[in-house]
């Protein structure tokens, strides 16, 4: 079976085996086969945060675990669950359709639900933490399911527990969001206010920051239907603030953003855009020419060849900034 359809990278590669399923009974009995048993896994939600460099030689199992609804009811907020394969975006949407808020600054990210708590998705001033109640999932050495709630997730910038523990080890099933009955807009974020000014909106509600949030992200970043990528390639580093200060003395036009635990995060955007490469081409690859931070296939890039070209851009902002510069997606 072909992947390209399935990752947003539009990577060309085959898999040995490929399952798509859409019952927990489903998933257990394809992880149950003996002759599946060994090979390595790969779960799989929307294919927007993976980057595929060779043929999987294993077995893909896309999670198709579909439904959602409002599960109870507090003074303070609802209680919302939606199951793993369901559409981010969809959900988001969805939510705001009935009357709640909270995720709207998270519209338009591409992906499932399920994939949302892997690396605690964030965007314009919000990350899903911020709204996420409880998931659970599937040890799949043991059969059973598990509830891990907020603490156990041990959510942090891109990064959760799930991330520390062997790929596929968990298998998230559902996730359950708290959504707040008194709103708290974000609205400070980069363009966010001056895209609401544009849009004439005088009075603040959940659909009119996702819209505006849809029209600045269409406006940055390339739609994964006709250009091939996986949004950030790298992380945005995070240093001490006493680094960040001497930087900054060097080069005073450089965003830096201080954190509540007194560390300082950097635009990664903008160190790979000083250092020439933004808009760059090379075959059929290249660098996004309005976000330095995406990397693109133009069509019919090979994964190695993106992953070569992420190679030198890191050694070009070590060399210019002495930072070092991590991938976002798992590159398999
Ligand atoms: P996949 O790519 O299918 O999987 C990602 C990882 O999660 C893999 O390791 C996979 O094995 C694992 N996984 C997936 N589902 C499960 C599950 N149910 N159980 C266990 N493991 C699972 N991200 C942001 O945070 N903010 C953004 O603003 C943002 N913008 C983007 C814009 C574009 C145009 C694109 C293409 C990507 C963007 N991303 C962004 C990255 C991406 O959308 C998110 O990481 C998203 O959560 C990935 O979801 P997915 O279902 O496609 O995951
Ligand atoms: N910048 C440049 N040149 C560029 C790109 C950015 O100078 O080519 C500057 C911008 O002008 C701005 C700063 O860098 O001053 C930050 O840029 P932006 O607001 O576009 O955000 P980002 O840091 O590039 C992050 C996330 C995105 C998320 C946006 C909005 C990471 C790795 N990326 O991007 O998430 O949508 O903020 O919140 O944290 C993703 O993870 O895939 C992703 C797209």
């Amino acid at each position: 079976v072909s992947l390209k359809p399935y990752n947003t990278f539009g990577i060309d590669v085959p898999a040995r085996h490929f399952v798509r399923v859409t019952t927990l009974a489903a998933l257990r009995s394809v992880l149950s086969l003996p002759a599946l048993q060994a090979m390595p896994r790969l779960i799989l939600g929307g294919g927007s945060n993976i980057l595929l460099t060779q043929p999987f030689d294993g077995l893909v199992i896309k999670l198709a675990l579909l439904g959602k609804a409002q599960v109870s009811e507090d003074d303070e907020a609802v209680h919302v669950k939606a199951m793993a394969g369901e559409n981010w975006h969809d959900f988001v949407c969805w939510t705001i359709q009935q009357g709640w808020a909270g995720l709207e600054n998270l519209s338009l990210i591409p992906g499932t639900v399920g994939a949302s708590p892997i690396q605690n998705i964030g965007a314009y001033g919000v990350e899903m933490k911020d709204c996420f109640h409880s998931l659970t999932a599937l040890e799949v050495s043991t059969g059973t399911v598990h509830t891990f709630d907020h603490a156990a997730c041990r959510f942090a910038y891109r990064d959760s527990m799930f991330k520390h523990v062997a790929p596929g080890h968990y298998i998230i099933l559902d996730v359950t969001f708290r959504l707040p009955k008194k709103p708290q807009w974000h609205t400070s974020y980069g363009e966010v206010q001056a895209e609401l000014a544009r849009q004439g909106v005088v009075e603040l509600s959940a659909q009119a920051i996702s819209d505006a949030i849809c029209t600045i992200r269409r406006r940055k970043l390339p739609d994964p239907a006709q250009i091939g990528n996986a949004g950030s390639f790298f992380k945005n580093p995070v240093v001490s603030t006493v680094l960040a200060e001497s930087l900054k003395k060097q080069f005073n036009q450089m965003p830096t953003y201080p954190q509540p635990d007194g560390t300082t995060k950097l635009a990664a955007g903008w160190l790979i855009d000083q250092c020439g490469w933004k808009g760059h081409v090379e075959g059929a690859v290249g660098v996004y020419e309005k976000q330095a931070l995406v990397l693109i296939n133009r069509g019919g890039a090979a994964g190695s060849e993106i992953c070569n070209l992420a190679k030198r851009i890191q050694h070009s902002v070590m060399a210019k900034f002495g930072i070092e510069i991590e991938p976002e997606p798992l590159i398999l």
